[in-house]
């Protein structure tokens, strides 16, 4: 069975979930191949018996070159799939955004697979939310998933589904973070966020963003220039190696706040009671 495991992973939470799903799959027997978002084609897809599409959820929803990406693949007629994410307390429409596009496109998707990341966004009112997550009980879980995953492909029984298979976030969802993730599309998400600035003096032209931006906005001219497509993943600002990178959080902290805090996503998201957050 060739399996490919696609990820998509900005600060490593997603890949590592990815990675102890394939070990699982390759202890059952299968023929494994991981790679990132940045490296895969339509071609892997079409050489794959089995496809695992995983990425973080950025605003309740799946990360706009991953939709995109899946929403230009082929007739997948014949192959089965499985998604899977990790997000903090407000997952949304993460996997359903990317078992949609590979069920349109005749793929059999056989469920889904949500964990806990540490959130490196760097608003204020987010960042360093759930530490050290995917921890060792999240990857065992996810290991049991993918294990139950090969099992269902290698016997069809359906009694195989584990607890971790998400399978009602599957479907389209009609609770809040649900809507956000439908309501936030990119140009919104722009007005609403602001552009990261760069400093000339700390800024040597590496060029570590213009390879790390997942929308390919950053086009280095003396500094760096961020484009119109930039999805605001703040991957330049946390990334860059001489810290090049501000943003003005004035405005959007309280705005970002007042949808995602922690009341609202323990009554509308998936923090559970009592459940460590910082
Ligand atoms: C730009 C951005 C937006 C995010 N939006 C959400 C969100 O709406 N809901 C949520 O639960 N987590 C959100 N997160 C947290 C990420 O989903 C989480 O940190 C994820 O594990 C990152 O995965 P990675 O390390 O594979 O990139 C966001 C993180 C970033 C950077």
């Amino acid at each position: 069975m060739e399996t490919l495991i696609v990820s998509f992973s900005q600060t490593g939470n997603t890949r590592k979930v990815g990675r102890a799903m394939a070990e699982a799959m390759a202890e059952a027997g299968f023929v494994v191949r991981t790679i990132s978002f940045k490296k895969v084609t339509a071609e892997d897809f079409l050489a794959a018996d089995l496809i695992g599409v995983g990425a973080p959820c950025f605003e309740s929803q799946a990360p706009t070159p991953v939709r995109d990406f899946l929403v230009g693949l082929p007739d997948l007629k014949g192959r089965r799939a499985f998604v899977f994410a990790t997000a903090g307390g407000a997952p949304g429409r993460v996997l359903w955004d990317m078992a949609r596009p590979l069920k349109q496109r005749g793929a059999e998707v056989l469920g889904g697979f949500l964990c806990r990341g540490t959130c490196y966004h760097p608003i204020p009112c987010l960042v360093g939310r759930f530490p050290e997550r995917p921890d060792e009980t999240d990857l065992e879980k996810a290991r049991r998933f993918a294990a139950s995953v090969a099992e269902m492909v290698q016997g069809d029984d359906p009694r195989s589904v584990p607890a971790e298979n998400r399978l009602e976030t599957l479907n389209p969802g009609l609770g809040l973070y649900d809507i956000a993730g439908l309501a936030l599309k990119d140009p919104l998400i722009r007005f609403l966020m602001p552009k990261p600035r760069v400093d000339s003096d700390a800024c040597d032209q590496c060029g570590w963003c213009v390879h790390e931006c997942p929308t390919a906005s950053i086009i280095l001219h003396s500094t760096p220039e961020i484009g119109g497509q930039c999805i605001r993943c703040y991957r330049c600002l946390t990334g860059c190696p001489k810290n090049a990178f501000s943003v003005n959080w004035w405005f959007s902290n309280p705005v970002v706040w007042s949808l995602y805090n922690q009341t609202f996503e323990h009554w509308f998201g998936d923090i559970r009671k009592g459940e460590r957050v910082y």
